[in-house]
Order: C-alpha cells, then structure tokens, then sequence
C-alpha cells in the first residue's frame, strides 16, 4: 500500500469554507508539522510507501492529500473543487498524480468531485457522499470511468461535509460510520451493504475519528479512537490516536491528510 501525503509548510487556515474553519483559530505551525511528522513516521514505520507531493505557497489545503483524486487500478479520477479557494490546487494535483503513472480523467466542467474526501472503496464497491462538496451527478461518471458499482450516500451535517469525515473503510467488509452525519435511507443502506459496521456517535465523529485509515488490523486515528476500542477490537482491530488538533482546524484529520494510491 502506498499513501500521498504533502508537508504542511503553507499548511494555514486562510478562508472559511467549512464549519471547523475560523481565521481567528490561528494554526500552530510547529505544532502541524510534529503532528503531520507523526503521522508520516507511522506509516514508514508500518512499512508504507509514502510519496510526497511539492507544496505550494499559496495553497493552504495542500497537505490534504485525500481532495486530489479517487484512484483506481492505474486511472485517477482528478478533482474538481466546489469552492474557488481550492480550485488553484487542481493543476498541481493533476502533474503530480501523472508523475506517480496514473492514467487521468475529470469529471465535467461545472459540477463538483473531491476525490477521496467524497469516494471510498468498500471492496469493490465506491461509496460516494454527495450534499455538501460532491455532485451526485458525478458519482455515475466517476463509476464508468473506474468501471466499479458506486453506491450515492447523502450527506446531511455540515460538520461532516465529506464522506471521510463520517465514514471509514476498516477492510472489504467492514466500516464504522457516524449514522447521524447521513440521510436515514443512506444510512440504512450503509448497514445493509456492509456485513459489518461500526456504529460511532457524532460526538465522537466530531473528533475526526472516523477520519482513519486502516494498514492491516491497525486503525490510525485521531485521539478519540480509544473510544471506540471496545467495537474495533470484537472486529479484530485497534486502533491508535494521533493528535490532530491542528488540522482540525481546518476541518481535516488523518484520512485527509493520506491519499490512498494502489
Ligand atoms: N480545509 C479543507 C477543506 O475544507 C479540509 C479538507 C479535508 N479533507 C477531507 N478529505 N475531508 O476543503
């Protein structure tokens, strides 16, 4: 497995484009890179391939990685940013994603994607979110060009204003989710597609800890995930908290930071 990630060093909360964003919450800069720094030395040491993107000054929201693109079997499906102030990242994701190999495609000009914020393998199937920053009209058009079965999940808390944000992969047939951050019918779906769930109350979702990614039976999470110990374990996982308060502040934890790469 191999992860994307990008160093935090304009890494900054500069806009408001989600409820977690506040100008005034100014980011520790040292205290970003320790914990971005952690969080790059967990997957070496879990024996990760991680490439690095180049930052761009100018670009506050580089280091989430996850926003560039869903990839699949060699293509990427590129983003297209809902909002302008993240629109001027789109360029430098696609040079560095036909850098790693991957063959690109885009969703069409005028409808929004963001990549694995919003699109999420299950398996085989990509659970794509849709209300806040995704289309849905794109999840039909991200499925053909991956050739995979897309399943929409709307969602409804604009605190959990991408699909990561409320919901984690934990293997082929199992993920925890926050039900309450979803439309009831997608949150039944949820349970009904998936053989295994773990069900996460929002008040622990808001501390990003559904925002996770799985390297085997460990879940590297925020700090929080000890709260959910109990239900990874009868799953056959544990999980590990990483403090992530500074990302936080802009709305992002691990998962944001990781772009997935196969
Ligand atoms: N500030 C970023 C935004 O609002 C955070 C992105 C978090 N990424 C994610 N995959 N949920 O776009």
């Amino acid at each position: 497995m191999a992860i994307l990630m990008c160093r935090p060093d304009y890494f900054g909360v500069e806009y408001e484009i989600n409820p977690w964003m506040h100008i005034q919450n100014e980011v520790d800069h040292d205290r970003a890179e320790e914990q971005w720094n952690a969080l790059f030395d967990a997957y070496q040491q879990l024996g990760l391939d991680v490439e690095l993107v180049e930052p761009v000054r100018g670009n506050p929201d580089m280091p989430f990685t996850a926003n560039a693109a869903v990839v699949r079997a060699g293509k990427a499906v590129v983003s297209r940013f809902r909002h302008p102030e993240r629109q001027s990242e789109e360029p430098f994701w696609r040079a560095a994603l036909t850098d790693l190999g991957y063959r690109l495609s885009q969703t069409p000009e005028g409808l929004s994607f963001e990549g694995a914020g919003d699109a999420l393998f299950v398996g085989d199937r990509l659970f794509a979110g849709y209300g806040f920053r995704t289309d849905r009209e794109t999840h039909a058009i991200v499925g053909e060009a991956l050739d995979v079965e897309v399943v929409s999940l709307q969602l409804v808390d604009p605190r959990f204003y991408h699909l990561d944000t409320c919901l984690c992969p934990l293997g082929p047939e199992t993920v925890m989710f926050a039900p309450g951050a979803f439309a009831p019918a997608s949150a039944r779906a949820i349970r009904k597609l998936v053989p295994h769930v773990i069900e996460v109350p929002l008040r622990l979702a808001e501390g990003f800890v559904c925002n996770a990614i799985t390297v085997g039976d460990q879940v590297l999470s925020s700090v929080g995930v000890e709260r959910v110990e109990g239900s990874l374990e009868r799953e056959g996982f544990s999980g590990r908290g990483l403090p992530m308060t500074e990302f936080i502040k802009a709305g992002g934890g691990v998962r944001c930071l990781s772009l997935v790469l196969d």
